[in-house]
């Protein structure tokens, strides 16, 4: 009989993760002014009250002891912190630390982000990330950050998803500031890569105990078309843009993004090489592409195919096994001394009937992965503690191990909570009994 329970290693993070603007409420950033567009949110959702996490954290992090997390990520909202260019709100430094002590009190380690999408919109206004001056606020961000969280923050993560950020933001123009140009979006993610360096730099000389990381997508890409090998070229390019520049950058301190015809974009940083301590990754599954020149629209993303029978609420395909996939690869990059984090991953689910099992085909194939190719497994945080606002699609994909009831805001535990807190009990992943 297959194997169907594998312990958790010892001292390893268990929990879950959340962002600021989608959990909080009450925000006012780039996005907060793109959800007032119209046409950029489906159902014309806003962001709004979101969970009301702002006010009802304490509540939220009773609901991360009763599940027995012993870690928590949330991210810090800049533009609450610094609304203006050099003014800071002393009331939300106050809360920021009101959470972290929350946290601490209930035995449940904090791990600071210190961008999740969102960004205020003088910095955005100002060129944001596209240039030199971005990275250069930003890092005055991240010091301000260090000074004020450092004393109850052990583990940051300098920014979650870089590439993400850039492409669906500069590229897609599916995000603000909703550009299309992908030269100019490979651009935004050198810089981000650049920033990650001396943020870490920063970070780490303020002192050399703290853990820190970014959290980096990584999905699995397949040709659309099985038989086009434009879809093949297309898709080999992607995936060593998408999912291993970064590990490139972190292990040489160069990116080179050559894309014929858009852009030959090379850059040093000599100050990124082996800039984390853990490498966080966020992983949902794998999507289709497809490349055809001659067409209006070249490239297509498809993450909704028709051909499966079991799909996510949102129709994402459940993919465990790019886990596998993901694990071989970090390690052809010589990964096996860092500690890996998954740091997101999750399911939009409202009947929370695959929720568990998806846990578990993840979860187990993280730790056996890691197993197999002598990589260190240190952390498992599942996205999200709660439904929340998901971006472009609104409030309707529920990703919450808790359901939310955004009219009352009340919060009720799903199966998949009662499943979560079983792993934790018995400090094992185990397969979960079917209904
Ligand atoms: C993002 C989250 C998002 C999740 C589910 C991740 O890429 O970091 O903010 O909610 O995906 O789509």
């Amino acid at each position: 009989m297959e194997r169907e329970s594998f312990d958790l290693p010892e001292g390893f993070w268990l929990g879950t993760s959340l962002s600021a603007h989608q959990a909080e409420g009450g925000n006012f950033n780039t996005w907060t002014r793109w959800e007032e567009l119209p046409g950029k949110i489906k159902n014309r959702d806003q962001s709004g009250d979101a969970c009301r996490h702002w006010e009802l954290f304490e509540d939220d992090f009773e609901l991360l002891r009763w599940i027995g997390a012993n870690t928590h990520r949330l991210s810090l909202e800049w533009s609450r912190l610094e609304p203006q260019p050099g003014q800071w709100s002393n009331e939300a430094i106050h809360r920021y630390r009101q959470m972290f002590e929350s946290l601490r009190a209930k035995g449940i380690r904090p791990i600071a982000c210190l961008f999740h999408f969102t960004l205020p919109i003088w910095f955005e206004d100002a060129g944001g990330f596209e240039n030199e001056k971005g990275i250069e606020e930003f890092l005055k961000f991240v010091s301000r950050c260090q000074k004020e969280f450092g004393d109850l923050v052990s583990i940051w993560l300098t920014m979650n998803e870089p590439v993400v950020y850039a492409l669906a933001a500069f590229g897609a123009g599916l995000t603000p500031p909703g550009k299309k140009d992908i030269s100019l979006a490979l651009q935004v993610v050198s810089n981000l890569f650049e920033a990650h360096g001396r943020a870490f730099a920063i970070l780490k000389n303020a002192n050399p105990s703290y853990q820190i990381s970014l959290a980096h997508h990584m999905r699995i890409l397949s040709p659309e078309r099985r038989f086009w090998p434009l879809d093949f070229l297309f898709v080999k390019k992607a995936d060593a843009i998408f999912n291993w520049s970064l590990l490139h950058f972190l292990n040489t301190g160069e990116v080179h993004f050559q894309v014929p015809g858009i852009c030959d974009l090379k850059r040093r940083v000599p100050e990124a090489v082996g800039a984390l301590d853990f490498l966080g990754i966020n992983y949902y599954g794998r999507d289709y592409l497809s490349f055809t020149p001659l067409s209006e629209e070249k490239i297509k993303l498809n993450q909704t195919p028709n051909h499966l029978d079991v799909k996510t609420d949102m129709g994402w395909e459940i993919h465990p096994q790019g886990v596998d996939k993901i694990l071989h690869g970090i390690k052809r990059y010589g990964f096996e001394k860092i500690p890996l984090v998954m740091t997101e991953n999750g399911i939009a689910d409202h009947d929370d009937d695959l929720r568990s099992q998806f846990i578990y085909e993840h979860f187990s194939n993280f730790l056996i992965g890691c197993k197999k190719y002598g990589l260190n497994a240190k952390g498992y945080l599942h996205w999200s503690l709660l439904d929340n606002f998901e971006w472009i699609d609104g409030f309707y994909p529920r990703f919450g191990l808790f359901e939310v009831d955004y009219k009352t805001q009340k919060r009720l535990p799903r199966k998949s909570a009662h499943y979560f807190r079983g792993i934790a009990e018995k400090k094992c992943v185990f397969k979960p009994i079917p209904g």
